[in-house]
């Protein structure tokens, strides 16, 4: 069993019921402490927070982004194999922002002009905080100054590396090699390598371009780029600058000249940032494949073996990935140019609980085949991984319940990933079981030799009653919409949800949270309830598991200007703020004991 290499009890906290309310809620004998929220100041002049909205671009670049997500801590003497939990680097995704809350008034639309400062900001929320953080007299503060406070955002310069480096369909105005972009977009969930550097996850990406010529390229239109205006018109800022206008990737229009077509190819990839080295360019790893990246989740690495990671698509009726590297993993010299060269798979899962690992690789006489006998050309290896959805259609993959998160158990090596939902499913397969799925499940496998695996459903998301053979949901436990996923070092499986704001509304089960569940016995508790219109998303632990960091994102999702659905977590008549909830056992020890 999982709990064989910790003496202590699996879960040992009495559980919450599901609420309501607009705040925090942990089990007895546990406290949870908001901290870093959107605008902490954490670079340059340390601009402060402005409540009233009034922060500007340039400010907001200075500041912790806003609707936090994927996260991580790594411990300050992590590369040398060494477990600090006292300081370390807080590494953190922002996935986006809301307009109403962002600003002080909501966003303008000036005869057909974004406000060129404002678009700024809304740019300078996305991306990736890198947080120094120290323990001092038991409270957990941002190490002002540090040279490792790092904002990474919608407009830092990045390197495009692996296959798709250097391809015709990657050369931009900014870059004409095809090697450079700007900026990360809509970075969901996250990953830690086994070298200790952090993936960034580009998911909804497609729609913050726009491509309105007739005729859109595959690339485009498989994954959704608008065909109007982009989500926030980025492309009408009110200054013409390059920065923004190129998320106008059309042919013709406005900005033709500009010859951003190739725009949105260069996103939709994991991006690796090395947070130890701040001076370093994040990297596009290209090998990993492009589309709605939710996160990305490693194998425990093996000394002379291949990489194994494994990312979901994000969206119905997609996918579920693993990519295996070229090279074999060494310790001593192991880095990002592992994922540089390797194979991509997508997964079929079959009716027998069996499935198979099916190749997108141009040199797979199968796959050529397949691609010929549906009729599409791929014009190389590059072209196969920027069309990642179209490789995997004719594959024959398994199209699933959206798939969100996964998580390796340490000890065993099996593979969990959520499905979060998908209410439009009319017709089913084993993997995804049931029509009009509102609440999801989580499925796993075990590897198999030859490319194939073995899977099961672990749990399937509802109401009291809502059963997976061995297993029943009570009023202590029952869940919906499944996304973050992590299970710790001692095997707890932490579940958490991310239900639409009309889902919250009509319950049964209150506000978004987290809950735990042992992976072998399928108990599962509920641990934590976030505040009003949140979700609660990405979490991870100081190595001696007594400090746990949870991402609470947009918490009054449903607000206008002026008229917030949530206040925290200042409280009062303040701007509701995405930030990281710290939780400590008041005894100090373990989290979940
Ligand atoms: Fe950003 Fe799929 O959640
Ligand atoms: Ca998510
Ligand atoms: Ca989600
Ligand atoms: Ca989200």
């Amino acid at each position: 069993s999982s709990s064989s290499a910790a003496p202590e009890v699996l879960l040992g906290f009495t559980g919450l019921a599901a609420g309501r309310g607009d705040s925090i809620q942990v089990p007895a004998g546990y406290t949870a402490t908001a901290f870093v929220p959107w605008g902490t100041p954490l670079t340059g002049s340390l601009p402060p927070f402005a409540d009233n909205g009034s922060n500007t671009g340039i400010e907001q670049e200075q500041q912790v982004g806003s609707h936090h997500d994927g996260i991580f801590f790594l411990a300050m003497d992590a590369n040398v194999g060494g477990n600090n939990s006292e300081e370390g680097l807080l590494v953190m995704n922002h996935e986006y922002f809301d307009p109403d809350v962002l600003h002080a008034n909501g966003p303008s639309l000036v005869n057909g002009k974004r406000p060129t400062d404002e678009v700024h900001k809304e740019v300078a929320t996305h991306g990736v905080s890198v947080i120094h953080i120290k323990r001092t007299s038991g409270e957990w503060r941002v190490v002002e100054g540090s040279v490792f406070n790092r904002r990474i955002t919608g407009a830092t310069p990045m390197e495009i590396r692996g296959p798709a480096m250097g391809s015709a369909k990657m050369a931009t105005k900014y870059s004409p090699s095809g090697t450079e972009t700007r900026g990360t977009l809509n970075n969901c969930g996250s990953g830690l390598t086994p070298w200790n550097t952090y993936l960034a996850a580009e998911e909804n990406w497609a729609g913050y371009f726009v491509n309105k010529d007739t005729t859109r390229p595959r690339e485009h239109a498989r994954y959704g780029v608008p065909s109007s205006n982009g989500r926030y018109s980025w492309e009408h800022a009110e200054s013409g600058e390059d920065v923004y206008v190129r998320f106008d990737a059309s042919t013709k229009g406005d900005h033709a000249h500009q010859d951003y077509r190739n725009e949105p190819n260069t996103f939709g990839w994991m991006v690796e940032i090395d947070p130890f080295r701040p001076e370093s360019k994040p990297q596009k790893r290209t090998s990993l494949g492009r589309f709605g990246h939710e996160g990305v989740v490693f194998a425990p690495a093996v000394e002379g073996e291949p990489v194994v990671c494994y990312s979901g698509d994000d969206a119905t009726y997609e996918y579920i990935y693993k990519f295996v590297s070229a090279d074999n993993y060494h310790a001593a010299t192991a880095g990002g140019h592992l994922l540089n060269h390797g194979v991509l798979y997508v997964a079929r899962f079959d009716e027998t609980g069996k499935g198979e690992w099916l190749p997108l690789d141009i040199n797979d006489s199968g796959f050529v085949a397949k691609a010929a006998a549906a009729g599409v050309t791929f014009a190389d290896q590059a072209d196969v991984l920027i069309n990642t959805r179209l490789a995997a259609d004719i594959q024959g993959a398994t199209k699933m319940d959206r798939p969100e998160w996964g998580t390796v158990h340490p000890q065993t090596g099996e593979v969990y990933f959520t499905l979060t939902n998908n209410s439009g499913r009319s017709t089913t397969d084993a993997a995804n079981p049931r029509t009009n799925n509102t609440t999801g499940h989580i499925i796993r496998w075990r590897e198999q030799a030859d490319h194939t695996f073995e899977w099961d459903i672990f749990l399937l998301g509802g109401d009291v009653g809502t059963s997976t053979g061995d297993v029943t949901l009570t009023e202590a436990n029952h869940f919906a919409s499944p996304d973050g996923l992590w299970i710790d070092p001692r095997g707890v499986l932490w579940i958490q949800t991310d239900m639409s704001g009309s889902q919250q509304n009509a319950g049964p089960f209150g506000n978004n949270q987290m809950l735990a569940a042992d992976p072998v016995t399928k108990e599962v508790r509920r641990f934590l309830i976030g505040p009003m219109d949140c979700e609660v998303t990405g979490v991870h632990t100081t190595p001696d598991l007594k400090t746990m960091f949870v991402n609470i994102q947009h918490p009054g999702d449903r607000s206008t200007p002026g008229n917030f659905t949530s206040h925290w977590p200042g409280g009062g008549t303040s701007r509701p703020r995405s930030a990281t909830v710290i939780v400590t056992k008041n005894d100090g020890g373990i989290i979940g004991t």
